[in-house]
């Protein structure tokens, strides 16, 4: 079932991101903006559920510090197949529609 979460476009930080919990869509959301484009993705790592942060233009996750490409979301300093869980986003007035649909 896709379910949607909708966020105000003035919560975000396009700077440092923009971390909240979505109760509708049962995840922990970074929401970030990058070359004129919203992002979201799972806050928690997918090596070990460590936190991420979005921080001088890269997610980065401080527990074993695992960085992430902000667009593939794959895993760009490891040797591994690992990539962050995202989610859509479609942007309606000033409300981002975040969803876990394709
Ligand atoms: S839990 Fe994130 S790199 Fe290990």
């Amino acid at each position: 079932m896709i379910e949607i979460e909708k966020i105000d476009l003035t919560k975000i930080d396009e700077k440092n991101g923009y971390i909240f919990e979505s109760k509708i869509l049962k995840d922990e959301l970074l929401i970030y903006f990058k070359d004129d484009k919203y992002y979201a993705v799972s806050s928690f790592c997918p090596h070990f559920g460590g936190p991420l942060e979005f921080a001088k233009n890269e997610i980065k996750c401080y527990w074993h510090g695992w960085k992430f490409d902000l667009k593939s979301h794959k895993c760009k300093n490891r040797q591994v197949n690992c990539k962050l869980k995202d989610y859509k986003i479609v942007i309606k007035k000033n409300i981002l529609e975040i969803s876990n649909g394709n």
